[in-house]
């Protein structure tokens, strides 16, 4: 089991797909469960304050992650493919709302502990060698610079057609950062164990090739 943990822009995606592949494992985009109550929460009209009913959607949202090796994972949520409404910036940020409340944390954990199965597991996101998977064998923590992430997520939505202005996204990611660090509940750091690689300098293959070196 991999738990590759870091904040927004980091590569996390796309190089978990990439690992996940090249180990034949599952992969879980853990982002993706927290975008996507955001969404079936503005979907049905639930306000974030409204912290039952958000538990209650948590526990009925059937999330499943599809690797895509040359692009953001392929979310289904109940049925419906929402990658493209999940991807946006508004999307991340709506999740980094939500994330903090405990008791919508607590709800979603059984459901991202239950993707570890055979042969094994990489699992992106903040807390997941922290909290989620703290037994996890392997621990990678991607960082890079606001600005080289802000300018990686606008290059990322720029070539899907959304419209974006670079300087709205480093802001952006300069506050889901604060948001993200900061809360009381599973806040972004690295687990103690984990493997700190700062991805700013580096390309795609590189920060592969030094994960597969770990996990070898
Ligand atoms: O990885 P991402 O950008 O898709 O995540 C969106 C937000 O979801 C992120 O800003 C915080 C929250 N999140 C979290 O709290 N814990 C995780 N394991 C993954 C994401």
């Amino acid at each position: 089991m991999l738990a590759l943990d870091g904040p927004s822009g980091a590569g996390k995606g796309t190089i978990g797909q990439i690992c996940a592949v090249k180990f034949g494992w599952h992969y879980l985009d853990s982002g993706a469960i927290y975008r996507g109550l955001g969404w079936l929460a503005g979907n049905q009209g639930v306000s974030f304050d409204n912290v039952s009913s958000l538990v209650v959607l948590a526990d009925s949202m059937n999330l499943t992650c599809h690797v895509c090796e040359t692009d953001s994972a392929k979310i289904e949520i109940n049925g419906h493919m929402v990658t493209d409404e999940l991807r946006t910036d508004e999307a991340g940020q709506t999740a980094s709302r939500i994330a903090p409340i405990p008791e919508v944390r607590a709800a979603l954990l059984n459901m991202q502990r239950r993707c570890r199965i055979a042969p094994g597991l990489v699992a992106d996101g903040r807390d997941m060698g922290t909290i989620v998977f703290p037994d996890a064998l392997y621990k990678v923590f991607l960082t890079a610079s606001a600005e080289i992430r802000a300018q990686r997520r606008f290059d990322q939505l720029k070539a899907k057609g959304f419209d974006v202005n670079l300087a709205r996204l480093l802001e952006s990611i300069q506050a889901r950062d604060v948001r993200d660090s900061n809360r009381d509940a599973s806040p972004l750091k690295p687990a103690e164990d984990a493997l700190i690689l700062d991805t700013s300098e580096l390309t795609i293959d590189e920060v592969v090739t030094r994960i597969l070196a770990l996990v070898n």
